[in-house]
């Protein structure tokens, strides 16, 4: 699509911005939506964080997301933060409002329970969530307001004890814990598997049936999710978690009807590139 005065800008701050897929999900989404938008990789050390930031007002860019080293750090730098980003203690998601006020949101908890969703009602449901970091909260938050049963397991227990009594969640423990309580849901959030074939708990912990999903998406098949399949239990791929993430900000943005199928196309087309 041709670029011109009228093309809005927005994009993603992160740093190092090499690795991003956020560009081409939205640009592909853009363009098969017919709106007249560039997305862009923004790489923001974090001393210039603040700087960035309010260059969305300076220059009036209505939207920016916000990645990795950032998605705490920012919220020091907005007018107003959503309760639930509030809740979750990140931000993923700055808009500038009418007003010239900078309003934080957070997607990746919906984005977290939309994936699970294409497998699973969550409501109810005995789940645990492996890790204990950034990326857990927003995975215990989405549980617990769908109303699933949750349990937090990490390797370094208190951590797990901390999140669990700051979302609330019904257990924490170690991540042995895992067979002992007989999960439907289980959802990996360390980065273990992160381009290696290693997995953060045993084989055998992990029941027939259960839905088991890794925000670990490089490689796309973990070795916990193959452990999954051979465990006849339902692996789903992290990238259904970026993919759903990107397309609550599409809505949030144009205020139009994600294209997920496409977007998803463009996020397995961007490994190849
Ligand atoms: P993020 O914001 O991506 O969640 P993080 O806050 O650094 O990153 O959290 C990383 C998570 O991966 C933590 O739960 C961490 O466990 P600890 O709290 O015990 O550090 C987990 N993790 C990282 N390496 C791990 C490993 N080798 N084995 C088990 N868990 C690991």
């Amino acid at each position: 699509m041709a670029m011109s005065a009228k093309t809005m800008v927005c994009g993603i701050v992160l740093h190092p911005a090499g690795h991003t897929r956020s560009p081409a999900m939205h640009n592909a989404a853009f363009e098969a939506c017919g709106i007249d938008a560039a997305y862009l990789a923004f790489d923001v050390p974090p001393q210039r964080l603040g700087d960035a930031i309010q260059g969305m007002r300076g220059l009036g860019l209505r939207q920016l997301a916000v990645s990795i080293p950032h998605k705490r750090a920012v919220m020091e730098h907005l007018d107003r933060v959503d309760p639930t980003a509030q809740a979750i203690g990140a931000v993923n998601t700055v808009t500038l409002a009418e007003d010239g006020g900078l309003e934080g949101a957070n997607t990746d908890w919906i984005g977290a329970l939309r994936a699970l969703e294409q497998k699973i009602e969550p409501g109810g449901k005995r789940a645990v969530v492996l890790g204990a970091g950034g990326a857990a909260r927003g995975v215990v938050y989405g549980l617990m307001r769908a109303g699933a049963d949750v349990s937090v397991l990490n390797r370094t227990e208190s951590r797990a004890e901390e999140l669990a009594n700051s979302l609330g969640a019904s257990r924490f423990g170690g991540l042995g814990e895992l067979a002992a309580l007989s999960p439907e849901i289980i959802i990996n959030t360390t980065s273990v598997g992160l381009r290696s074939d290693s997995s953060p708990v045993a084989a055998e912990a992990i029941p027939a049936d259960a839905v088991v999903m890794d925000a670990v998406y490089e490689p796309e098949q973990t070795r916990l999710l193959r452990d999954a399949a051979e465990r006849r239990a339902q692996p789903l791929e992290g990238k259904w978690m970026l993919v759903h993430q990107a397309a609550e900000q599409f809505r949030l943005w144009t205020g139009s009807q994600p294209p997920i199928a496409i977007m998803a196309e463009a996020f397995d087309r961007a490994d190849q590139s």
